[in-house]
């Protein structure tokens, strides 16, 4: 490491915090600077960049290097995941909530319902929702089933479209849903089926992006855990907002089992199913 390699300044971390703030609405406070020089450090080292400084001046100027952007875009979310995460609440919202909105679909005449999984890193949570569907034969006959799966990050939504996962991310995965949904393709990967790769849309999109928000309709299940927990208070109350608006009317929330809202109380009541927490959309 060169001296000017020796670690970020306080002034840096400073520019560094407004840039992510402003871009994704993530909150890197002061006792993630080790954390924040730590991924810069790796890229800058896969990039042959001479310094933070060189550094600082492409991320100040991210619109003219657009492979700079998604690479920094990519280096400072945080993507863990893993099937069957929080396999209680999953439960809850195939085998409890699915077959309400399915049924109350079909009495309302409805032929599509739409399942969003927003801030879905490399694509666990809405596979996980599709092979559960898939596994528990619960979409009726007539009816068109769109899970749709969106994050910032373009490297995670390539990731999620080429359904390679490896076996850390499948550590909690059932032994019937492994027999049945997924190939092993050498030592550390296994691939998903074609059926359930199929049966996800994935897209780029920035929760904290009003006018992209502004096109995401008419949901009737939005799924959006542990990625609220990365804004601050300001900013997780607009994107709630967002997703608010985002619902059909009755249409439900389920987020994190650690994260809130200013406005919870007012935007959703809250139905409680086996201890798991579902909100639903009020009109407002
Ligand atoms: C910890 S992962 C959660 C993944 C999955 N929902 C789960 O619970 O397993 C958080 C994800 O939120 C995404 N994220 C962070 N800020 C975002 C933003 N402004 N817009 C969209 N996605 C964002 C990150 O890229 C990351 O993939």
């Amino acid at each position: 490491m060169n001296a000017q390699m020796s670690g970020l300044t306080n002034d840096m971390f400073r520019l560094l915090q407004d840039i992510i703030h402003e871009m994704m609405g993530i909150l890197y406070d002061e006792s993630k600077t080790y954390l924040l020089e730590n991924r810069i450090l790796r890229r800058i080292s896969d990039t042959g960049i001479e310094s933070f400084d060189e550094y600082l001046e492409i991320i100040q100027n991210l619109d003219a290097y657009p492979q700079e952007k998604e690479a920094f875009i990519d280096l400072v979310t945080t993507h863990e995941t893993s099937f069957f995460r929080n396999a209680p609440q999953l439960d809850v919202f195939v085998n409890g909530m699915l077959p309400q909105i399915f049924g109350e679909a079909e009495r309302t005449g409805r032929d599509e319902v739409k399942i969003w999984s927003a801030g879905c890193s490399t694509g666990e949570e809405p596979y996980n929702i599709a092979m559960m569907m898939e596994m528990n034969s619960i979409v009726p006959e007539n009816l068109k089933v769109r899970v749709i799966g969106t994050d910032v990050s373009m490297l995670s939504i390539s990731n999620a479209k080429n359904g390679l996962f490896d076996s850390y991310s499948l550590r909690n995965t059932p032994g019937e849903y492994l027999h049945r949904f997924f190939s092993k393709v050498d030592e550390k990967k296994f691939i998903i089926a074609n059926s359930v790769i199929n049966s996800v849309e994935f897209r780029q999109l920035n929760l904290v992006d009003a006018e992209a928000m502004g096109e995401m309709r008419d949901m009737d299940i939005i799924v959006c855990r542990n990625v609220l927990i990365y804004f601050d208070s300001d900013v997780r109350d607009k994107v709630a907002k967002f997703l608010h608006r985002s619902l059909r009317d009755g249409g439900l929330l389920f987020i994190g089992h650690s994260e809130s809202f200013s406005d919870l109380p007012e935007m959703f009541t809250l139905e409680t199913r086996k201890g798991i927490p579902v909100y639903r959309k009020k009109s407002v």
